[in-house]
């Protein structure tokens, strides 16, 4: 037996060895190699515990909110809050303490939040704009889902559910969430689109609280290999300042690579009636683990910004990371293309203050970069152009001497290929460690890549955002060399940068 003091001692010990290191956050007596190795630099992840899909995104007085589906008592899924970062130049992020708490109506589920500058609500107090968020609220034994509605006065900081919630119901459909809310100025209403079931409904309100049903929109159209979740409306133009309405539908399983994805289409709205001449399902990320992605409401330079999960539903929950579970993917700007049939992504401006110039020498015949600080450090940016009148296959691989991940494109195939059945991802059940992302190269031959490398994940922007190639990986031990090579002699590396990122 162990007298009172000694087991005070024992107590003590245990409590101070559980508490050295990140890792052991959750688990004391679990020591896991990855979590430290795994953190992201200058992506956002919570300090602790299970994080899913961005929510209520909203831009108010100098900071980017970021709620998001946030269980605060476990590292895998649960009861559903939101938690809740800020930031005022989309890289650093505060995390604030939790926004919205279940209650008696239920689990607080996805949705968005909106800046009532009219007042339109009446849940004004103060000075300050008052912030609404628009959220599914989820009765945890009949998984019921209805429309509520929270508001702050002191700029995000403290939330009041609303007394006459839930403030939207529907009868028929079990599946019915995911609110997000714009305000549609040529009709000076707010229009809301939320997934229930395979479709995305359309509902007009003049104040937040009463729903006039306008449309049901996807029968028959796009992809449907799965339920469809946190929709998006916005407008989006190019360039030429031609402009189209955009509809994000995240969808689950049923996704490009497999798994969760996210599916868009592009029309008209005219504040009734989202149309589209669309056939084909366009993706807006091919890799697997984007999902749920939303746009920040209010932003202050028009911008549509763009931010979602870096994870798939097949696996989120069994990634080797302990004290934290999943990251976001980087602040994205949309576009539209040229040609006015793509949504083109690219990482938000902000992103280019983080990036620290740092050429290498490269031969445009194939290049190795081995005891290189800024690949070591598994935080960087390169962007190369990849040159293929002379060749027909070139290979970019990132590993160390057992395993690692390549990139491939196939001219012949006219296909991107990335394999990461060697970079730690043996506990995917799901098995998508092939990706495949059909690629045309453009008339000059040349493919242009941008991939954002951060700790477990990476980020592949492919000729200025035409595709999108998101995915993770969880090296065994830290991936430290840089490969670029072809299939034969020849000269094809046309430029080639490497730059550390460091949001320090
Ligand atoms: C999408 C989703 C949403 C839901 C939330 C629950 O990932 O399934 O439809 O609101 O996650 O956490």
């Amino acid at each position: 037996m162990i007298k009172k003091n000694g087991l005070i001692i024992l107590i003590l010990s245990l409590i101070i060895i559980g508490c050295s290191n990140e890792d052991d956050l959750n688990e004391p007596s679990v020591v896991t190699v990855g979590d430290s190795n795994y953190r992201p630099e200058y992506h956002f992840t919570p300090e602790e515990n299970w994080m899913n899909d961005p929510n209520g995104m909203v831009y108010y007085k100098g900071e980017y909110h970021l709620f998001f589906q946030y269980n605060p008592n476990a590292n895998v899924w649960g009861p559903m809050h939101w938690g809740h970062a800020v930031s005022n130049d989309l890289v650093n992020w505060e995390e604030l303490p939790v926004a919205l708490y279940p209650d008696n109506l239920g689990n607080i589920f996805s949705g968005s939040a909106v800046v009532d500058t009219h007042n339109t609500t009446g849940f004004k107090t103060g000075e300050e704009d008052v912030l609404v968020s628009i959220f599914t609220h989820q009765n945890p034994e009949t998984n019921e889902q209805y429309q509520s509605l929270a508001f702050s006065n002191d700029r995000g900081r403290t939330w009041d559910k609303y007394e006459g919630n839930p403030v939207l119901v529907n009868e028929e459909k079990t599946d019915f969430r995911d609110p997000k809310v714009i305000w549609h100025d040529d009709t000076q209403q707010w229009i809301m689109v939320v997934a229930a079931g395979q479709e995305i409904l359309f509902y007009s309100s003049p104040n937040l609280k009463e729903w006039k049903f306008l449309q049901s929109f996807g029968q028959g159209l796009g992809a449907h290999g799965g339920v469809w979740e946190c929709p998006d409306l916005f407008m989006v133009e190019n360039e030429n300042g031609d402009e189209k309405w955009a509809l994000l539908v995240s969808i689950n399983p049923g996704g490009p690579n497999g798994g969760s994805g996210t599916q868009y289409f592009l029309g008209s709205f005219d504040g009734k009636t989202f149309q589209t001449n669309q056939t084909e399902t366009k993706w807006l990320d091919h890799g697997p683990d984007n999902y749920a992605g939303v746009t920040w409401s209010n932003e202050p330079n028009g911008r549509n910004l763009f931010i979602g999960w870096m994870s798939n539903w097949a696996y989120a929950q069994d990634v080797p990371t302990k004290a934290w579970r999943s990251a976001m993917t980087l602040p994205r700007r949309l576009k539209l293309s040229q040609d006015e049939d793509l949504i083109i992504s690219r990482p938000a401006e902000e992103m280019n203050s983080v990036v620290t110039t740092d050429l290498v020498e490269f031969k445009s015949t194939g290049v190795e970069i081995q005891d290189n600080p800024v690949v070591k450090g598994g935080s960087f940016k390169l962007k190369t152009k990849l040159d293929f009148s002379e060749v027909n296959t070139a290979q970019i691989s990132y590993g160390n001497r057992t395993s690692g991940v390549t990139l491939q494109y196939d001219k012949g195939a006219s296909e991107i290929f990335i394999d990461r059945s060697d970079a730690g991802f043996d506990f995917n059940n799901l098995n998508n460690n092939n990706i495949r992302v059909p690629y045309v190269l453009p008339e000059n031959n040349e493919l242009d890549l941008e991939i954002w490398v951060d700790k477990s994940s990476v980020e592949v922007f492919v000729n200025s955002g035409e595709r999108v190639i998101t995915f993770l990986v969880f090296p065994g031990t830290p991936f430290d060399e840089l490969r670029i090579h072809s299939s034969k002699e020849g000269e094809f590396i046309k430029s080639l940068e490497l730059n550390k990122v460091d949001s320090e």
